[in-house]
């Protein structure tokens, strides 16, 4: 059996018979089943996150990959989102069945694959041409469910897309009744199973690698940044630029908006960027049928601290009442885990994939969530939680818990 999303590859005849023997030694462990996969295929290279985000920091003109991983400010948010991982401990369970691994989850009414969503991202044309087409094909082979940016109706009209799909909004097409109805009307017609509602971004942060690199944001929506024969890039007319002072010209969204936007659409709104109890609770108080426990990816406020730290104190103001996601730093099985130890329903990973875009196009993008579907199954296996449901806030505990 090869892994249900798994994209067609020639196969290697030696490899084959070697990964059989190796199959028929360890028994039927799905993750060895993949012998009809051709290990030569440059795809395979990389074995985890890491390898992918060294593949694409080389493939990648320098000032795209600095756009791809780069935090605001002092990156402070950016190292704590991986940090505290390591503060968390896995509590292993011995002797419990793990011969069979079901990592599904179902939200709103659907029934996905894996708890690692796509997260949303802008400028996807600076690492790969057509990068949100490209993408939602990766997240279809993944069989993963798709926060998207957009500018991919016809696409979902074919009836190829992932059956779990959500639309992001950042408020802008939402700020009038008129708005939020051509806005909701469409996607609900089109069949996305929620919305996805950015809070954080309200300013656009310093993202002082851009700055310096005189980076012109409007580059990443045509394609990659242009460069002449000789490398150089032409002059920035409108570079990201320090010390101008915030404003915006008209309002920026409030829990009122989200109130209106609830009430007017079936469909679930998820907010995205809380980072406290407090918003938590207002998020229930105002509608929402979901939130994503996020920093942007430490690309918006600085020294917010990590995600997975605040993580616990959204559960718990939220007490089960709405479904509670997080984002920030997710690159291995190990921390998927954790966060749904801590109370999460699910993950999202933006960077991760992007890496995949970067390197393949959409076989990228399916190859970096197979291999974090794969990590999470078989760290499941060996810490004896064989569904989502045996995890629960025992199977974590912070380093400086119990020390004696
Ligand atoms: C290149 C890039 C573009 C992004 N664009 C958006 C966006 O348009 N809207 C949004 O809500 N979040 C955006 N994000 C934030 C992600 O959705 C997500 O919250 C965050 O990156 C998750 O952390 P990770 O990259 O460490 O997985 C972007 C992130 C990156 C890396």
């Amino acid at each position: 059996m090869m892994w249900p999303y798994m994209l067609p590859h020639p196969t290697s005849v030696d490899r084959r018979a070697a990964l059989l023997e190796l199959i028929a030694m360890f028994g039927a462990a799905p993750w060895l089943n993949a012998a009809d996969i051709d290990y030569d295929d440059p795809l395979y290279g990389p074995i985890n996150v890491f390898d992918f985000a060294g593949l694409a920091k080389k493939k990648l003109d320098p000032m795209a990959w600095d756009y791809l991983d780069g935090g605001s400010e002092d990156e402070m948010s950016l190292r704590d989102n991986r940090r505290a991982f390591d503060d968390l401990i896995i509590r292993p369970r011995m002797l419990v069945d793990v011969s069979k691994i079901d990592t599904s989850v179902e939200i709103f009414g659907k029934k996905v694959a894996y708890p690692i969503f796509l997260d949303p991202t802008g400028g996807k044309n600076c690492f790969f041409k057509g990068g949100e087409l490209e993408t939602a094909k990766g997240a279809a082979a993944a069989k993963a469910l798709h926060i998207t940016n957009g500018g991919i109706d016809e696409f979902i009209e074919t009836g190829k897309a992932t059956d779990a799909w959500w639309q992001l909004t950042t408020g802008g097409n939402i700020m009038t009744k008129q708005s939020r109805k051509a806005f909701t009307q469409r996607i609900e017609d089109l069949g996305c199973s929620a919305i996805c509602f950015t809070v954080d971004i309200m300013h656009v942060s310093h993202r002082e690698r851009d700055m310096h690199n005189k980076l012109e944001r409007a580059w990443c929506e045509s394609g990659l940044p242009p460069r002449d024969a000789l490398g150089k890039m032409p002059k920035a007319k409108n570079p990201w630029r320090a010390g101008l002072y915030p404003e915006r010209q008209s309002p920026t969204a409030t829990w009122e908006t989200l109130a209106e936007l609830c009430s007017e659409t079936k469909l679930p709104v998820v907010v995205k960027g809380i980072m406290t109890a407090e918003d938590g609770e207002r998020c229930v108080k105002y509608g929402a049928k979901g939130v994503v426990v996020s920093n942007h990816g430490a690309r918006q406020q600085d020294h917010v601290g990590a995600t997975i730290e605040a993580l616990p104190e959204v559960v718990r103001a939220v007490n089960g009442k709405i479904p509670v996601l997080c984002d920030g730093g997710f690159r291995r099985g190990t921390d998927v885990l954790k966060a749904l130890a801590l109370g999460a329903k699910a993950v999202c990973v933006a960077r991760p994939y992007l890496y995949g875009l970067a390197c393949f196009g959409q076989r990228g993008v399916a190859r970096v969530m197979e291999l974090l579907h794969t990590e999470l199954a078989l760290n499941m296996g060996l810490a004896g939680v064989p569904n989502l449901a045996a995890i629960d806030r025992s199977l974590v505990r912070w380093r400086h818990e119990h020390k004696g």
